[in-house]
């Protein structure tokens, strides 16, 4: 008798192990990113206004940290006028909104070719309320651009790879060169109106170096407490998480999304140098730094709210560019960062492109020095590069 109940409680503890191990192994092979995260990479879904159908192209314009700091008024007809989300900046790793800005230069860029293509022609102008101050958290709910649409708008062919433009995180292959007239092209992708200089190398005796400093700036964004929490907390881990936000930066490694399953990881302080996230962390910017086959940057002449837009105009043009080419460009931008803690390796930044000084980081009126304002690195990715999460069209509308 003993022995029947024993077999009945072995048994019973056999389906449990057996039920649990099944719903691990549904769990652990079940890291498809959530089709609706990644949505606006169909492109416009029946949208009739015209200004929504551009605007859902926009919202795939690169940001740092995958912010999508943006929102657009529709309320007056024939205009689309862009805000930006102030709750959505990076205080830590972008204390004066500088990449924030780029972001929103992006996004105008995206929008101007978008309404181009379907037959409106967009006045652009910049703060029409005047640009805001040093400081964003004392930011006012200024209009960043307001857009002006009338017949006409000439289609730009870089359109075409605006739906295919990714930001590629993986290696490049380094039996792979870029030629310096791929270094060419995309400088002939930066709008010729002089506000943004374009610079790029692919010789090995300038790469090493800026492979290094990206290493080391890197290094030191996730190793300061307050940049490696504000890092950490942008990591959208698993399907789940990913779908709930639909920003940040998607993870969907096994082992990290075992790790945050079983608690493991506390987002809530900076992750010590001897853990196991950490350690992925820097071997990931490392391999991307170590890959490298090429370097290219925009500098403005000073840094100027405006030229920090222009900046990001000209940078996603640059992008789609590559994207024609299937060209993988990444920007990376911790060297240029201006938490204090920076300060030597934007120097070291601005001497090694510039060949001159560290400007003044706070500064926003031109004059203020010659201002780096994109690092990318180059070369062609080894796998398809996965598109990142974007907010449903909605919520970036402001009613
Ligand atoms: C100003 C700015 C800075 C950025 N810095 C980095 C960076 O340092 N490292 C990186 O991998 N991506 C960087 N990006 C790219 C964003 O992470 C990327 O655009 C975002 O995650 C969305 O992905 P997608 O470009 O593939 O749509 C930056 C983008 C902008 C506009």
């Amino acid at each position: 008798m003993s022995e029947r109940r024993n077999f009945v409680r072995l048994l019973g503890g056999g389906i449990v192990v057996a039920a649990g191990a099944t719903a691990f192994a549904t769990w652990w092979l079940n890291d498809e990113v959530p089709a609706a995260a990644l949505e606006a990479w169909q492109g416009p879904r029946g949208e009739r206004d015209p200004r929504r159908r551009a605007i859902a192209y926009a919202v795939t314009a690169p940001t740092a940290y995958n912010a999508q700091p943006w929102v657009v008024d529709l309320r007056e007809p024939d205009a689309i006028v862009l805000f930006c989300d102030r709750g959505r900046l990076h205080l830590e790793s972008d204390p004066f909104g500088r990449q924030a800005l780029i972001g929103h230069g992006a996004f105008i860029e995206l929008l101007v070719m978008a309404l181009a293509q379907h037959g409106l022609r967009a006045v652009v102008q910049l703060w029409p309320q005047g640009e805001p101050g040093r400081d964003p958290r004392h930011w006012h709910d200024l209009p960043v651009a307001r857009l002006r649409l009338s017949d006409g708008g000439a289609p730009d062919p870089l359109f075409a790879h605006v739906l295919r433009r990714r930001t590629p995180r993986q290696r490049f292959d380094t039996g792979r060169a870029v030629s310096s007239e791929v270094l060419q092209g995309l400088d002939a992708a930066v709008p010729a109106h002089g506000v943004v200089q374009s610079g790029g190398t692919v010789d090995p005796a300038r790469v090493r170096p800026l492979r290094r400093l990206c290493m080391a700036a890197a290094r030191l964004e996730i190793s300061t407490p307050g940049t490696g929490l504000e890092n950490l907390r942008q990591q959208r881990i698993g399907p789940r998480e990913i779908l709930a936000h639909r920003d940040g930066l998607a993870v969907n490694e096994p082992a990290l999304r075992l790790a945050a399953a079983l608690g493991q990881l506390d987002r809530s302080t900076p992750a010590p140098e001897d853990s196991g996230w950490f350690r992925q962390m820097l071997g990931m910017h490392e391999e991307q730094a170590a890959t490298a086959m090429g370097f290219v940057w925009l500098s403005t002449r000073g840094n100027s709210r405006t030229e920090q837009i222009e900046a990001g105009r000209a940078f996603v043009r640059q992008q789609l560019h590559a994207t024609g080419l299937g060209l993988g460009m990444q920007p990376m931008s911790q060297p240029l960062e201006e938490f204090a803690e920076m300060a030597p390796h934007r120097a070291a930044a601005h001497d090694m492109l510039l060949g001159g000084p560290l400007p003044a980081c706070d500064a926003r009126r031109a004059g203020a020095g010659a201002t780096l304002q994109m690092i990318c690195r180059v070369g062609y990715p080894m796998a398809p590069v996965p598109p990142a999460p974007r907010r449903p069209l909605q919520s970036f509308v402001r009613a």
